[in-house]
Order: C-alpha cells, then structure tokens, then sequence
C-alpha cells in the first residue's frame, strides 16, 4: 500500500473508460474538479461504515436504490423528490414490518456513467461510439453526441452537488418528518390497492407517534422522528473524475472519495490487479462490489482480501446479482467459503442486472416475478447457511414508468411497456412496484430476524 496514490490506478490496465478526443481539454476539467470543493465529507462516510458493520451484525438492513442512470435533461426537482419519498415510504415499510432499523442509500447524485457490453454500436450501417452514461457523452445516434465530451464531468458534478443539496434538506428539513408519513404516499398510487395498504400502515404508526406524544417523546425530545439521512452511492466508473474528488481527510489524514459516501465495482471491471481495485484500495470509505455469475469461488475470496485486508466490518458489501435461475446454484458455496474463512462481509441482492430481458417488440425488460424470486432465495439461502441477508440493490424510481414487466399492482405488459418506457439505460422498478416489493421484502426479513 505503501505507492498508493489517488492516481496509481492509472499505472494499471483499465476497462470500460471513454476515448476523448481532446485530452488537453480533458486535463483542464480534472484540474477544475480538484479545485472543487467535496461532495461530502469523511466524517459522513465513516458514519455510514459504521452502520453497516450493524447491518453485517444483523442489526440492520440496508435498502440502496435509484435509477440505473442518472439524466441530464430528467433533472428537476420533482423526480427528486419523488425517489426521496418512496424510498422513504419502502424503508418505513421495512422497519415497521420487518422491525429492523434500515440504513438508506440512494443511487443518486452521481450515478452517471456506465459500463457497455460493446464499445461501438451499429444502426443502419452506421457504427458509432456507445452511449457511456451523461457524464460521457448523449444517447442520440448521431456522431456529435455520441463523442465523449470532458465537460460533460463538470456537469455531472454541479448536478450532483445540486442533488445532494436537496436530497439534505429532504432529510433535515421537515420532508422526513415521520408525522408526514401520510404524505409520501404519491398520487398515482394513492388509491389503488396497495396505496391503500401503505395507508393503513402509515395510520398504525401515526397511533404510535401519537401514543408516544402522550408519554412525553415528540419531535423536540426525540430528533430521529423528523429528521433521516439518505446517503450516497454510484458505481465509480471513471476513476479520473474519482480521482479528481478523492481527498485527504484533515482528522484522521486518509484518503477519501469524496464524489459519494460509497462507491461500487462494476461486474465488468473487478479484475484483481487491474486498475479499479487499485483505486479502491486506498480509500477509506464504505465500499461495495457487484458479483455475477463468472465469479469463482477464489477469486472472490482474493477479491474480498484484497478490498477488505484488515476485515473490517462494514468495509465491503457484496452485491450479489446473480440471476434468479443461477443463485441457488452459486450463492451457497459463495457463503459457506466466506463464512469458513471468517470474513466480515455485508451481504446485498441486486435482483436487477441477471435478470434482464428483451421483448419481441424490442424493449429490454425485467420481470417482477424474477426479481421477486431471486430476492426470496436470497434469504432462503443465507437462512439455510446460517448468515443474514443484510440489504437489498434496486434499479428503480418515484415515477409512473413502464420498464419492468408484471406484479400485482402495476400490472405492466409487453404491450404495455411502450406507454411510458424513460430510463436512461435498464429497466427500473416504477414507485408502485418498488413498494410492492417492499412489503414482500419486509415478510422475509422479518423472519430472518426472529
Ligand atoms: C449497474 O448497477 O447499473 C450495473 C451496470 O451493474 P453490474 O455491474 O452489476 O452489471
Ligand atoms: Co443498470
């Protein structure tokens, strides 16, 4: 560790990274962004390590969720705030149903580039380079676009620092209030089944608060009733926009990312000796690493030596995102490796990324049913192994959207996928299917618990 630097990482092969055209002008924006001040600060990061050692302990359960890819032109305060609200409304489900405490962490204020199966894409003989997220380049098919644009990290910073700027007031300003539990209910869901069921709930802990009142704890005795924290997350994708925002901390003098309180490995770039966990090596934040279904048993381990040497818990996450056809073949000797060697691991479920479809008509899909199966092993799996299931990885948001075919509520087709079909990259969960699954979550967790 002793020639680790925030730029060592440019020593060794890298994967998945933009080609610029210009890179004097590419120098020029990760000189701007170093003179930018943090996103967050290391005190925050440590913080979230240390609850999810709680979460590694069974104490707690960690929901991490957003869209796949943040957007450019979708930002506004309105898809803000609806993402802040049902991830508030699906953590109270899982405390109140599951009764555990549940650390929340958005993919969220930076989550702007992505790994791509091919470098180029092809349409009616015309091949350009592939779309690489917002802070790369625009979707259009069109060779202006698509050529990777430096500035474009700059515009990723401002709009994360935006984000978090209110996602804060959110959480401290009144929005989190648990008296308002009644109100992140969202319009389009009120009155359908499960908005009804999510009122019934959220009327059993207005009781509660009210019973609580009467005992002398209200919001000026008790501040954890109106106030939250969401944290940050992304995949850190280009580790010369990382590098530029990872900072020594003046208290405890190491380094830290501060682009986000926790940052992931993609499955596409968790090489041992390649230059992504080079990065990660040095930082002192919580970290997370995407696992599918190539992974092998020693390799994990090396992986897990590697980002984690001292085994510390709440170090590493392992999002497992394994397919609901493949996890019940994998994931138990996955467990019963790690647990054997001892290792302090947080275990999350990514029900998303192995279980992607296309349609006929074209669309790249998931179905509810296969996200829902994949997560219900999950926890049959880590019950059987003795182990906690201690957090769950969604691909969803606060909007209306058609992406994900099927569940109770929502109810979507393949015909039906067309009507409103937004994201930016893969299929999300919309709000009504994000809290379905939520109240199923909350079953399972519950038991795992007792
Ligand atoms: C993602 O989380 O959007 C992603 C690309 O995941 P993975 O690295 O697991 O494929
Ligand atoms: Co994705």
């Amino acid at each position: 560790m002793n020639n680790w630097s925030p730029s060592s990482w440019r020593e060794f092969t890298i994967r998945q990274q933009p080609v610029y055209n210009d890179l004097e002008k590419l120098k020029k924006v990760e000189e701007k962004l170093k003179s930018y001040p943090p996103l967050i600060f290391a005190g925050e990061a440590l913080r979230l390590k240390s609850l999810l050692a709680d979460g590694v302990n069974s104490k707690a359960f960690v929901l991490q969720g957003g869209d796949c890819a943040e957007s450019f032109s979708e930002f506004n305060a309105n898809n803000i705030k609806n993402l802040f609200k049902v991830l508030m409304q699906m953590a109270v489900i899982l405390t109140f149903s599951g009764s555990c405490p549940v650390i929340k962490i958005g993919r969220v204020a930076g989550q702007f580039a992505k790994p791509r199966s091919g470098d180029f894409e092809e349409k009616d003989g015309i091949i350009l380079p592939s779309y690489r997220g917002d802070m790369v380049n625009s979707s259009t098919f069109e060779s202006g676009a698509r050529t990777p644009n430096p500035k474009k990290l700059l515009q990723a910073y401002n709009q994360s620092a935006a984000t978090l700027n209110l996602l804060r007031a959110f959480s401290r300003g009144g929005m989190a209030d648990l008296n308002k539990v009644h109100s992140w209910n969202l319009d389009f869901i009120k009155d359908n089944a499960l908005g009804v069921k999510y009122e019934e709930m959220a009327s059993k802990i207005s009781q509660a608060l009210k019973f609580m009142e009467s005992c002398g704890l209200n919001s000026d005795t008790s501040p954890a009733l109106t106030q939250t924290t969401l944290f940050t997350s992304h995949e850190a994708l280009l580790l010369n926009y990382e590098e530029a925002l990872t900072r020594r901390d003046s208290i405890t003098d190491k380094w830290f990312s501060c682009s986000a309180h926790m940052l992931w490995i993609g499955d596409r770039t968790r090489k041992l000796d390649e230059a992504h966990i080079e990065y990660f090596k040095g930082i002192e934040n919580p970290i997370a690493c995407k696992v599918g279904p190539s992974m092998k048993e020693d390799e994990l381990l090396r992986l897990v030596d590697a980002l984690n040497p001292k085994n510390e818990a709440g170090r590493l996450t392992l999002i497992l995102r394994l397919g609901a056809e493949e996890i019940a073949n994998t994931l138990p000797n996955f467990i019963k490796r790690l647990k054997s060697e001892g290792k302090n691991i947080l275990y999350s479920c990514d029900p998303m990324h192995a279980n992607t479809i296309k349609t006929d008509n074209g669309y790249k899909t998931r179905s509810f049913d296969a996200i829902l199966s994949e997560v219900k092993q999950f926890f049959q799996i880590h019950r059987a192994e003795g182990t906690y299931a201690g957090g769950i990885h969604l691909e969803m948001t606060g909007q209306n959207v058609t992406e994900c075919i099927g569940s109770t509520s929502a109810a979507i087709t393949q015909e039906g996928l067309a009507s409103r079909y937004h994201t930016q990259c893969d299929p999300r969960l919309s709000a009504d299917q994000a809290l379905e699954l939520a109240f199923l979550i909350a079953d399972s967790l519950k038991e795992a618990r007792a």
